[in-house]
């Protein structure tokens, strides 16, 4: 993740993990979330930054959203439920070859989603596993 990334947070809450993609690597974030009042206050927040143009959010069901431009998407995973899980992985196939993706407390199974390492870290809430994978439609998967 660097300053020419384009980073998409998949629900998003109030933004905390968005704001620390962008103030700690330049990103781009665009962040999305269906709780209303999240959104709001997370706008405000960008605004009191200073980064409402580089860290956008939009009130809207993941499930829908376009995700196409995503360099790397970002997912913490804990709270949705295997339905929304399912949906959410079958959405990632409308990202490009060579996305990157960041699950927390879910790990995805796809015959085109590559593992590159997973470790387990600290969060506000406690500690929670951490999968970094990447979309490949044309390999045949890596022994896992
Ligand atoms: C564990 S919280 C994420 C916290 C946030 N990423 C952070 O770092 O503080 C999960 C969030 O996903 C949102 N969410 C769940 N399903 C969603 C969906 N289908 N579309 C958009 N947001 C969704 C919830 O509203 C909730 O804010």
């Amino acid at each position: 993740m660097n300053s020419e990334s384009t980073v998409y947070d998949l629900g998003c809450g109030r933004g905390r993990a968005a704001f620390l993609f962008h103030f700690l690597t330049g990103a781009k974030v665009v962040a999305i979330d269906l709780v209303g009042p999240f959104i709001v206050t997370a706008r405000r927040l960008a605004k009191w930054m200073g980064c409402d143009q580089h860290v956008l959010f939009c009130y809207e069901n993941f499930l829908n959203s376009d995700i196409e431009k995503a360099d790397i998407v970002y997912a913490c995973a804990l709270c949705l439920s295997q339905e929304t899980r399912e949906a959410l992985a079958s959405r990632l196939q409308g990202c490009r070859d060579g996305t990157y993706l960041v699950s927390v407390g879910w790990n995805p199974n796809k015959p085109w989603l590559h593992s590159l390492e997973s470790f387990s870290t600290s969060f506000s809430w406690g500690e929670a596993p951490v999968y970094l994978k990447q979309i490949r439609f044309n390999e045949a998967p890596l022994d896992e």
